[in-house]
């Protein structure tokens, strides 16, 4: 199965990106975790996004779509996975769709967990991470109604998309999004 989850800062996508990998015995392919990882050892690509990441930017787009290809065409994924993090602009929803029309591959489904924006902030604050900082956070929100949520319609049209009340419980959310994908 390939999924894909998209959410705002704080929406829970990692909280059932987890679940979703060990139930269904998929790799997990973390956007976020990975640029994070990629800044604390400094790698070329830490280089690059270090500085976006850090203010609550997006990294620019070719630098996320080529990453994609190559975390895409490694074998650990072949059989299928689940992203968190991405695509989180329209060109990098569109560019995820050519990439996976060259790999022979299809999407099954765009999860996509709804919280207010007041819950979404809440939640960043509640936690301690280094981008959890109130206007940091606040701009990861802006950047996610700007240039994510428009491309939930682009998933809806191509009947991909699972909308998910994310204001539940966490068991609630698991329990919510089993049984759409069971459906
Ligand atoms: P990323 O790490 O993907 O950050 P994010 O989208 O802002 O998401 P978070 O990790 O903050 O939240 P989450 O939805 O995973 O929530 P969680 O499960 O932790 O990206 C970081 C940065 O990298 C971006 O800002 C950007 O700069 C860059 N980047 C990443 N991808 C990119 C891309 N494709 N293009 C360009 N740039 C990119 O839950 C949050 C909290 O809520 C936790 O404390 C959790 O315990 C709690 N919680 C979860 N579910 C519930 C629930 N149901 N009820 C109550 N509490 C809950």
């Amino acid at each position: 199965m390939r999924l894909i989850i998209l959410g705002g800062p704080g929406a829970g996508k990692g909280t059932q990106a987890q679940f979703l990998c060990q139930y269904l015995q998929i790799p997990l392919i973390s956007i976020g975790d990975l640029l994070r990882e990629a800044i604390a050892t400094q790698t070329k690509l830490g280089q690059v996004a270090q500085p976006f990441v850090e203010k609550g930017e997006l990294v620019p787009d070719q630098t996320m779509i080529q990453f994609v290809r190559q975390r895409l065409l490694e074998s650990d994924v072949s059989q299928g996975w689940l992203m968190d993090g991405y695509p989180r602009t329209a060109f990098q929803a569109e560019e995820l769709h050519f990439l996976l029309d060259d790999l022979g591959e299809k999407l099954d489904w765009a999860i996509y967990l709804k919280v207010s924006e007041e819950k979404l902030m809440n939640r960043c604050l509640e936690r301690s991470r280094a981008d959890d900082d109130p206007e940091i956070v606040q701009r990861r929100v802006d950047l996610f109604y700007e240039r994510t949520i428009p491309i939930l319609e682009y998933y809806q049209y191509r009947q991909k998309l699972l909308t998910i009340d994310g204001e539940k419980t966490v068991t609630q959310v698991q329990q919510q999004i089993l049984e759409r994908l069971n459906s």
